[in-house]
């Protein structure tokens, strides 16, 4: 089978690319290294990836749905994207072009190149937004009520996927993600409050933390991810799924885990709440294992006892 991997010189997508390199499949990557790394690239080619099926361009335009055209994949996972709220919030023209406009673009490049199933990479968090009162974890029938333009943009792609799949018969599945953590393809650790964290504990500074340090979030290990994207390509009937550990964790408490990890005091600095930012989440992951067979295998102490390894050299988030 032959898969394209967009975004794959990111965090997630250099991992996704692994997996498939692993289990045999014939992969090849789209990405403009605009957040990219080329050590992830390097990191690829050494794991078996052609370099004649290395495309370097921007998804939003056709020279790139042209390149997904040409190649003509059995399976396209589109992780390409503006992945941050305060990115979103300060450039959010930026996010929707990227987010919106880079999504369909591939879509429309799938359906024209013969029998091609998608798969998105959404967000767990932002799609929800805020679900007050709700005393259950969110199940996927929730209805997205995103409050920030990330959230916004990433919802509207899947409703194109929807569209697209209703006017094309293109099976699009969608993996809602929790916060993803853990280290990229060359080990250095990976984006996200974890590594910050950890940076900041082993260096004796103090710990930034947005708002009261109680919002919740669901942190998954980006092995266990790529993993749901590997089955999710083997999987023939379109899902819509949540893909975190299925535990709540509040800020402080990833925290004190970095602390307890590093055997060292906590001492949390408390900095205003980002707009935008949900304040809850708590991903309800049974569909994940029923439809999928997938769950999360990494407890989170274990990720973490991992990424602060060597926080050092860390990637800022
Ligand atoms: N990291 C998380 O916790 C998380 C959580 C939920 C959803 N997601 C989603 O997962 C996906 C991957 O996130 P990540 O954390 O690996 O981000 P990342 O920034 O590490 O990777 C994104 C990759 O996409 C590339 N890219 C960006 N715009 C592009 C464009 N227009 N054309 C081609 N390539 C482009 C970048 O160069 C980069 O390599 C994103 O869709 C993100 O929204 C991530």
């Amino acid at each position: 089978m032959r898969v394209l991997v967009t975004g794959a010189m990111g965090f997630i997508g250099g991992h996704v690319a692994r997996v498939l390199l692993d289990e045999g499949f014939e992969v090849a990557v789209l990405d403009d290294l605009s957040s990219g790394r080329l050590v992830t690239l390097t990191e690829l080619v050494r794991l078996g990836l052609r370099e004649e099926n290395v495309f370097v361009t921007d998804a939003t335009t056709d020279e790139a749905a042209r390149a997904v055209r040409r190649w003509s994949p059995d399976g396209l996972v589109h992780l390409a994207a503006q992945p941050r709220v305060i990115a979103s919030t300060q450039d959010p023209v930026r996010d929707a072009r990227t987010n919106v406009l880079g999504t369909v673009t591939m879509l429309d490049a799938a359906a024209h190149s013969g029998q091609c199933r998608v798969i998105l990479a959404s967000s767990g968090g932002a799609v929800y937004g805020e679900q007050a009162g709700a005393a259950a974890a969110t199940s996927e029938r929730v209805q997205p009520r995103p409050i920030s333009p990330y959230g916004l943009s990433k919802a509207t792609a899947e409703s194109y996927a929807g569209v697209y799949g209703a006017l094309t018969g293109l099976p699009v599945s969608v993996l809602r993600l929790g916060n993803v953590y853990g280290r990229y393809l060359d080990g250095s650790p990976g984006p996200g409050v974890l590594t910050r964290f950890a940076r900041a504990v082993a260096a004796g500074e103090a710990q930034q933390v947005i708002g009261d340090g109680r919002q919740t979030r669901d942190f998954v290990h980006v092995h266990d991810v790529a993993e749901a994207f590997r089955l999710t390509v083997a999987t023939t009937a379109p899902v819509v799924l949540n893909i975190g550990s299925g535990q709540e964790t509040s800020v402080l408490a990833a925290l004190q885990a970095v602390c307890d990890a590093l055997d060292a005091p906590a001492r949390p600095v408390h900095v205003a709440r980002i707009t935008g930012e949900v304040g809850r989440v708590c991903l309800d992951v049974s569909a994940a294992r029923t439809k999928l067979g997938w769950r999360a295998t990494v407890p989170l102490e274990a990720g973490i006892r991992d990424l602060v390894k060597n926080p050092a050299g860390a990637v800022a988030d």
